[in-house]
C-alpha cells in the first residue's frame, strides 16, 4: 500500500470533509460554510490525510493574528482508518505548518473524556496548562493542552547553557547566575547551598512587599568574587527599588545596602556604566562568549508586575532566548518551557525593564 500523503485540502474535497466530520463527531461539528471558509482563507490552516484516493483524515488550525499562537481547533481520523499514525502524522504535519508560519506554541482543546486525542497530543510532547469547565454543547469540561514548537538550534559554536531551576522564589538572580556559570565553568556543578550563599551577599534585604530579592550590584560582585569578569550596566544611579518599600525604615535600610555595594565594587574595582543597554549590545556581547544576567518585569509574563532575573542565552533574527529559572508547578509547567524560551525581540526590549522609573539593568558575567 502507498505512504498516506498529508496536503492543504481542496475545495472541490468539502462534501467528503463534511461525510467525515459527520463520522467523526456526534455534536459541535464544522458546517459547510465553515469548513469552505477555512479553505479559502489564506491565514488558517486546513490539512487533509490521504491514503490512496480515500480521504481518511483532517486537521484545522487557526492562527490568532499578532500573536505567535496557533491553535488546532479540529482534528478527526476516519474511524475504520484509527490506529495507523494518520492523527500523528497530521499533528506533526500542522506543527510543522505552523512553524512555517511563525508561530511559536500551539495550542488546542480537548474532552476531558476522550482519552484517545489526549493520549495522542501527550505521545507528541503537548502538555496540560488550563481547563474550561462547561465548554462544549454538552456542557463537557475542557482541557488545555500546549506545546512548544519552535526551538532554539544552537548555531555552530555557540555556548550551550546548562538550566536550572530556582529552588525558592526569591533565587531567580542566583539561579540566573548559577546558569551563566555552569556555561562558563564545565566543572561547576550548581546546589541549593551556593544558591542561598549567593542570595546572602546580593540581596537588597527588601524589595516590594516581601523580603528582597537579588539586585544587579550585589550580583556583580559575588560573580566577581568568585573569579569572573562581570561587566554591570543601568540606567539610574542611587538606591533601586526604593519606590517598591512603603516604610521609611525599609527605605533606609535600601539605601545603606546600596552604598555598601559600591564601596564593595570600588574595592574589586568595578565601575557601573549608566545607560540603556541594546538588544544590538546584548548580541555582541553573546557573540563573544558573555552572558547576561537581565532583569524583567514579569508583567508581560504573567501580569505580576514583579523584578525577575532571567539569563539571556542566545538571539536570533526574530527571538532573544533565555532561561527563565522560575517553573510554576501549580501552572503544570515544566523545565523544557523555561529554557531557550523564546521572546520576539521587540517584545523582549519591553519585558526588560522594571518598574515605574523604567529601570533597565543587566549584569555581563564572562572569563577573559
Ligand atoms: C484522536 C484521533 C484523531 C487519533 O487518530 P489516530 O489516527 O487513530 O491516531 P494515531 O494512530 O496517530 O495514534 C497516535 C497516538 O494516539 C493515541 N491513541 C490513538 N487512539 C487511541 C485510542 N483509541 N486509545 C488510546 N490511545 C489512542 C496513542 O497514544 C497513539 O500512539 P501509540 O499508537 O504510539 O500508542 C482519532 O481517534 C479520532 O479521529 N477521534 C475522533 C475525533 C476526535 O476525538 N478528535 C480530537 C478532538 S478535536
Amino acid at each position: 500500500m502507498s505512504d498516506p500523503v498529508v496536503r492543504p485540502a481542496r475545495k472541490s474535497e468539502l462534501t467528503a470533509l463534511l461525510a467525515l466530520e459527520a463520522r467523526c463527531f456526534e455534536q459541535d461539528r464544522i458546517s459547510r460554510r465553515s469548513f469552505q471558509r477555512f479553505i479559502e482563507h489564506p491565514q488558517d490552516m486546513l490539512l487533509v490525510a490521504e491514503l490512496g484516493d480515500r480521504l481518511l483524515g483532517y486537521i484545522l488550525v487557526l492562527f490568532r493574528r499578532n500573536t505567535r499562537l496557533a491553535r488546532v481547533y479540529s482534528v478527526a481520523v476516519a474511524p475504520d482508518a484509527r490506529g495507523l499514525g494518520l492523527g500523528r502524522l497530521l499533528m506533526l504535519a500542522a506543527e510543522d505548518g505552523a512553524r512555517d508560519k511563525g508561530a511559536v506554541f500551539m495550542r488546542l482543546e480537548v474532552r476531558a473524556d476522550n482519552t484517545a486525542a489526549q493520549n495522542l497530543y501527550q505521545r507528541l510532547g503537548y502538555r496540560q496548562f488550563g481547563v474550561f469547565h462547561d465548554y462544549y454543547e454538552d456542557h463537557q469540561t475542557a482541557l488545555r493542552y500546549q506545546k512548544r514548537i519552535h526551538h532554539y538550534h544552537p548555531l555552530t559554536g555557540a555556548k550551550a547553557v546548562p538550566y536550572y531551576r530556582q529552588t525558592t522564589e526569591f533565587t531567580c538572580g542566583p539561579a540566573s547566575l548559577m546558569m551563566a556559570v555552569s556555561a562558563l565553568d564545565p566543572d561547576y556543578r550548581p546546589e541549593i547551598d551556593e544558591e542561598l550563599q549567593l542570595w546572602r551577599e546580593a540581596t537588597t534585604i527588601f524589595m516590594t512587599q516581601g523580603h528582597g530579592g537579588c539586585g544587579p550590584h550585589g550580583l556583580a560582585l559575588a560573580a566577581k568574587r568568585r573569579g569572573f569578569e562581570v561587566e554591570l550596566m543601568l540606567n539610574q544611579q542611587g538606591p533601586l527599588f526604593v519606590s517598591s518599600v512603603r516604610t521609611p525604615d525599609k527605605k533606609l535600610i535600601l539605601e545603606r545596602v546600596h552604598e555598601q555595594f559600591l564601596a564593595q565594587m570600588a574595592e574589586l574595582g568595578i565601575s557601573p556604566r549608566y545607560g540603556n543597554f541594546s538588544l544590538e549590545q546584548l548580541e555582541q556581547g553573546l557573540s563573544r562568549g558573555r552572558l547576561p544576567l537581565v532583569l524583567i518585569s514579569t508583567y508581560h509574563l504573567d501580569g505580576r508586575k514583579a523584578p525577575h532575573w532571567v539569563l539571556v542565552c542566545a538571539i536570533d533574527k526574530e527571538f532573544v532566548y533565555i532561561h527563565d529559572p522560575d517553573i510554576d508547578d501549580d501552572a503544570g509547567e515544566s523545565p523544557v518551557d523555561k529554557q531557550y524560551l523564546p521572546i520576539e525581540r521587540s517584545r523582549f526590549d519591553r519585558l526588560a525593564r522594571y518598574g515605574q522609573n523604567g529601570l533597565r539593568t543587566l549584569v555581563w558575567v564572562y572569563k577573559n
